[in-house]
């Protein structure tokens, strides 16, 4: 694509994120984030299940976060809760939730919802409301390393409780007091190569449903360089050969494990693959 295409598509982008709505369903409406209504490549077979397959360059062995398998709640309290992250295997079975999280099951029963949409970059300044099944069908497509965080849109955090309840309720949270007692549920979909920039908030258990994700983690009081308006993929791209080695904490989760990170924590996520991801903050 030509560099005057991609300032088109850049303001194109910026002008629907701002008008606050989008309908891919019009196939006349050539918005940037339905392009691939006008490619052919979406088959019905497509329509079953998520796409997790990745570019090998977004994938890692690397992992220097402890893991622990059936780790108990005394544990738990002890050794990480306030203190270091973990990633813990073996303590809750969501299959029936990994289920319905695939793509024609979402589809068949949420499709018609509308879900909020936010900007990949670390404030998330703005918010664009979409009808779901334009999200999984049109915009859930690869990351590219040129355009910014601030012009993805990404749903995530920002859910209607209302009306997905059915389906949040199935979800199995973390067996400890403090997920759940004060636990609340943030859920996410995404591209492969999408993920949001260095943040900090409160203690979060995070779980992969569908696809893959890498974590970067750096403790509180740490200074982590990247721009807050850059993908991760850029700054995986940009950074990280300078970073790796040097006090960066990392690892790529898979369906089934759960990394608990400690209030403060910084964090930017990568998904690989097509991703449906939860978590619960408490
Ligand atoms: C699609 O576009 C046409 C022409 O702009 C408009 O009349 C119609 O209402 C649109 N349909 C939807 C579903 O947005
Ligand atoms: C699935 O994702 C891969 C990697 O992102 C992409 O190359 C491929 O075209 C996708 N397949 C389909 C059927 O969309
Ligand atoms: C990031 O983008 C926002 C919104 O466009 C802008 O106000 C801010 O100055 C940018 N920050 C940096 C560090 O470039």
């Amino acid at each position: 694509m030509g560099t005057l295409s991609r300032i088109f598509l850049f303001c194109l982008t910026l002008s629907f994120a701002r008008s606050g709505y989008i309908s891919c369903s019009n196939a006349t409406l050539a918005t940037p984030q339905c392009d691939q209504l006008h490619s052919n490549d979406i088959q019905i077979a497509n329509l079953q299940a998520w796409n997790i397959s990745y570019h090998p360059s977004l994938y890692t062995d690397r992992c220097n976060i402890a893991r622990s398998s059936a780790l108990s709640v005394a544990d738990f309290i002890a050794n990480f809760e306030t203190t270091e992250p973990v990633i813990i295997t073996d303590v809750t079975d969501n299959q029936l939730f990994r289920t319905l999280n695939e793509k024609k099951n979402l589809l068949d029963s949420y499709g018609d919802h509308m879900v909020k949409l936010s900007t990949a970059n670390t404030h998330s300044y703005d918010k664009t409301m979409v009808l779901f099944s334009d999200y999984i069908l049109y915009m859930m497509e690869d990351q590219v390393t040129d355009r910014s965080g601030k012009d993805t849109l990404y749903h995530f955090g920002d859910n209607d409780l209302e009306n997905f309840k059915p389906l949040f309720d199935q979800y199995i949270k973390p067996p400890y007091p403090s997920s759940l007692l004060r636990g609340t549920i943030s859920w996410g979909l995404g591209g492969s190569g999408t993920g949001v920039p260095f943040h900090t908030h409160g203690a979060v258990f995070a779980e992969v449903l569908h696809g893959m994700k890498r974590w970067f983690l750096y403790p509180p009081g740490a200074h982590p360089n990247f721009d807050p308006n850059d993908s991760t993929l850029k700054w995986m791209e940009d950074i990280y050969p300078l970073v790796r080695e040097n006090g960066l904490y990392e690892c790529m989760l898979r369906p089934g494990e759960i990394l608990y990170l400690p209030h403060g924590w910084w964090h930017a996520t990568l998904n690989l693959g097509q991703s449906v991801f939860i978590s619960v903050f408490v």
